[in-house]
Formats: C-alpha cells, structure tokens, sequence
C-alpha cells in the first residue's frame, strides 16, 4: 500500500496488436499501481492478412478490468476511486458492424495486413500519375494498405454483409478506440460513434487542417460520412460507460492512438521533441507543434494530440516501421529459433560480436516509411557457411536499428535539425545490447523511459487532465527518464555497416512483383 493520502485514480484500456491491457495509475505518478493483460488471437487466413476478433477485444477489456480491480482491492481501493477511463489502441485496424444488432460485420482487419494490395491500385489508377502522395498535402499520408480507408474499401467491395448493411443504412465504420467506446457507451441501445483525432488522422480520410472528413477523400474511397464517427480531441468527457461491467459509471474522457500516446507518456510536449516507441512495430514521433510539417522524405504528417475540444492541434512527422519485434516473433514463431522474444534475443545475440555481415530486412507487410513500397519482401543475406542462428538473431535486432536510423535521415533531412538524442520506450527496449546497438548504429544517445510502458501513461494523464486530477502543465517538468545508452562506434563504422543495410533493402524492393 503507497504512503500518503490516497489520490483519485485513473484507469487505461490498452488495446494493442497482440494483448490487451487495463492499468491503474494514482493522478500524477507515473509508475503503474496495478495492471493485468491478456493475450489476443491474431488470425492468418492467408499469406499477408491478418485478422483480429472484435468480440474477443471486447471480452478481455472486460476481463482485464475485473482482474486489475481485483488488486485494487487488495491494496485497499475501491474501484470507485477510479475517476476517469482513458483508452488507447494500435492505429488503424478498422472494423465494420450493424448499428442495430451490435454485431461485427467481419474480423477486424489489422493495420498490417496487406490484402489491400489491388485496391490501392484500383485507386491510384484513378489519380493524376498514379501518384501515391497526391492527397499528402490533405491527409498526411500516400496511399498504402497500412491506413484504414483502404481496408474500409475493400470491405465493402467484398463482403456481402457489409454491403448489405451499407445499402439499409445499418453500417458503421470504426477504428479500434470508436468500436469500444461504442460498446462500453450502450452499443446498439445509444453507444457513442466517436473517435479522437489522433485516431482520425491514420484513416486517410481526415484532412489535416480542419481536423474533420474530408469530402474529396470520403467520395474518392466511396466512404459514406453517415457510416463515419465524430472526430473529437483527445481529452474531454465523451461520456460515460453504460454496459454492466466492473467499470461501468466511470467517466471516459480520454483517446489517443497508442504512439500519440507513447510521446504524450515521454513528456514529448514541446515542438523539436521526438521519441521511438518499439513494439510489434516501431514508431518515431517528432512533435512539430501546431505547424504540419509537410515531409519530402517518406515520413507522414500525423495528429499528435488535442488536449481539449477548445486547444489547438498539435502536430507530428511520424516515421512508421512495420515489422519491429514481428521479426523477433517470426524467430520465435516460424523459425523455431528462441523460445523468448526478448531475453532469448539479447542471450543469444549476444553471444556473437557482429552479424558475421548478415542483414536482415524484415519486409513481411511491404516496407513503410521512408520507402512505402508494398512490394518489398523479407530477405536475409550475407549468409556463408560460418552463419548461425546468433548471426541471424542480431541481425534481427540490428534491422530494427537501420530501420530507425532509416527514419532519422529522414526526419533530419525535413527538419533541417539533427536529432541530438532519442527517447525510448516499448517493451523490447528491455533488451540493452538492443539499445546498445541503437546507440552504435544512429550515432546518438539513446534515452530509455523508466517504464517500458509509455503508451498507457500518456493517456492516463489526458483523461485525469479532463477531469481536472492530472495537470499536463506540471506533467511536462516530470522526469520520466532511466538509462542512457551511449554510441560506441566511429562514423566510418556506422556508416559502412549503413551502406550494406541500404543494398540489402535494395535487394528486398519489388520482389512481390518479379
Ligand atoms: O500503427 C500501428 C500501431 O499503432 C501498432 O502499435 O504497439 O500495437 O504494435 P502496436
């Protein structure tokens, strides 16, 4: 039990790409006072999709709540001194369901599944010169499987219960955090159909300046705006849960998207800050503040936050990394190669001083920024007969490096300003020969955050700040920050090992195609 007078409570819904989490903070500290997770089914019908059960979300969120309350209790709370839920969930995986039954119309179609493959072509034909960035300057973003308007498209293209439900005005159309608040607001009997701009911004279909649907986006995705949430800010009172579970009567006033809310949760308030956020992909955030750095180098222009239906937006210049600790799963998973994806990784590469020159580029859905080619694929090369699976591991580890140092040439090069130093956070960030490496291979200080979980905490302090527990002024001179990993290596080094890095993302472009 913590000294001191109790303080009130806020909860978070973490709803990420493979597990689901409810945590309690205390209003004010950053370290987590109880938490419990559950893993989730991730479904691969065919080669590129995946798939995720909106029912099953639903469920665990349930689950997770009860068991996190259970703690509470012990430590002498009540779940009435939880005063405020937030809610942060993996971007862009979109789900289709009836307005009037509450039924999903299909599996929630995962922000890295590629199926989308021909309806991006089938869009881009219809753009001046097939030009992927022609609503950049609208939206932010290029045409790619990754963003929910294409998955939106093809649901209604090819599963018949969504047209149908579309043609009787029955349909509606979510991101993750609009499915459950609509659940946890009433469902079918008056659930809220919102979502938060953070949110909004990876759909392709809000433009970025007045923060609503665009119309040229929703009539080019054949995108009905009925079909569509409200777009609010990422810290008010939405409303209140309404569904019988444990939480029920808690206020939610709190959405952010789970890497908005990883730079909130690091304290990235201030224009000129950036962070990286490893997990099943990785995420570099760089705060640019209420201006929308238009990128010329692959990096996407996304909502940071909107602390308050009444403040302005604020920007971010996103470099978006696919596959992160998917490679060390697909170790784990289809290779056979460790049994833990991160204590396994840090042993086993580590018992080897080099890659022995393997690389690894794990290309498994196309490779995103800076390059947003869906036809990469994964390759492994520099193989002789020396290699061994310690070789192939930190190669692994090291790919998650060059793909970071990928994005900081990038963000370099858009903001005229090199990065002195990264921030990071997410759960491989554990692995400190991975944040050796990190260090060694960008040439720059790496930061880690005292919990590897920042997503969580970041919108546990909106949510307390709309309810008036948790200051975002006091919260930006909180020091969230533990070890300091240093560069060892030279620049030719670095670089050396940079070039090779490049030819072997040369080698994995295109081969979806020949
Ligand atoms: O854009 C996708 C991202 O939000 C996924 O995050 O951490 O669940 O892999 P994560």
């Amino acid at each position: 039990v913590r000294e001191g007078p109790k303080r009130p409570l806020v909860g978070v819904i973490d709803d990420g790409t493979k597990t689901v989490r409810f945590v309690i903070y205390e209003a004010g500290r950053s370290d987590e006072l109880v938490a419990y997770q559950m893993d989730k089914t991730e479904v691969q019908p065919h080669e590129g999709w995946s798939e995720q059960d909106p029912l099953e979300i639903i469920h665990h969120i349930k689950l997770c709540a009860e068991n996190a309350i259970d703690q509470l209790v012990e430590l002498g709370y009540t779940k009435d001194d939880i005063v405020a839920l937030g809610i942060t969930n993996q971007r862009e995986t979109t789900i289709a369901w009836d307005k009037y039954t509450g039924e999903p119309l299909h599996a929630a179609i995962a922000w890295n599944d590629i199926r989308t493959d021909s309806t991006v072509d089938a869009i881009l034909a219809k753009i001046p010169d097939r030009n992927k960035n022609y609503f950049k300057n609208i939206c932010g973003l290029p045409i790619s499987p990754y963003f929910s308007a294409l998955k939106m498209r093809w649901l209604k293209d090819n599963v018949k219960a969504v047209r149908r439900a579309s043609r009787d005005k029955r349909l509606l159309f979510g991101t993750v955090d609009t499915w459950i608040v609509w659940n946890m607001t009433g469902g079918p009997h008056g659930g809220l159909h919102i979502t938060d701009v953070t949110n909004a911004s990876r759909t392709l279909l809000m433009n970025l300046e007045t923060l609503n649907w665009d119309p040229i986006l929703c009539r080019l995705f054949g995108i009905h705006r009925d079909t569509l949430p409200t777009i609010r800010s990422s810290s008010e009172i939405y409303g209140t849960v309404k569904d019988g579970s444990i939480v029920d009567g808690i206020r939610i006033s709190g959405i952010l998207g789970n890497q908005q809310s990883a730079l909130v949760g690091q304290n990235c308030l201030q224009a000129g800050q950036a962070k990286n956020t490893y997990r099943s992909g990785c995420f570099l955030l760089y705060n640019t503040g209420t201006r929308r750095v238009q990128s010329t180098h692959g990096l996407i222009t996304t909502v940071a936050y909107k602390l308050g239906p009444d403040t302005p937006a604020v920007y971010a210049l996103e470099g978006s990394i696919a596959v992160a600790g998917g490679a060390m799963k697909f170790l784990r998973d289809n290779l056979r190669l460790i049994k833990d994806v991160v204590q396994d990784t840090e042993h086993i590469a580590g018992q080897v001083f080099s890659t022995g020159d393997v690389y690894f580029v794990p290309a498994f859905s196309g490779l995103y920024a800076p390059y947003w080619r869906k036809d990469a694929r994964g390759i492994i090369c520099g193989l002789t007969a020396f290699t061994t699976k310690n070789h192939i591991i930190r190669a692994a580890l090291e790919a998650v490096c060059f793909q970071t140092r990928d994005i900081l040439e990038a963000m370099n090069k858009d903001c005229g300003m090199p990065l002195a130093k990264l921030h990071v956070d997410g759960r491989m960030t554990s692995n400190d020969l991975l944040m050796q490496l990190q260090a060694d291979l960008i040439g720059i200080p790496v930061l880690r955050a005292q919990a590897w979980d920042m997503s969580t905490l970041g919108v546990a302090v909106v949510a307390g700040g709309a309810v008036g527990v948790w200051s975002t002024d006091k919260w930006r001179t909180h020091a969230t920050l533990n070890d300091t990993f240093l560069p060892t290596t030279t620049d030719d080094d670095r670089d050396a090992r940079y070039t090779k890095w490049k030819m072997a993302v040369q080698r994995s472009l295109g081969w979806a195609t020949t």
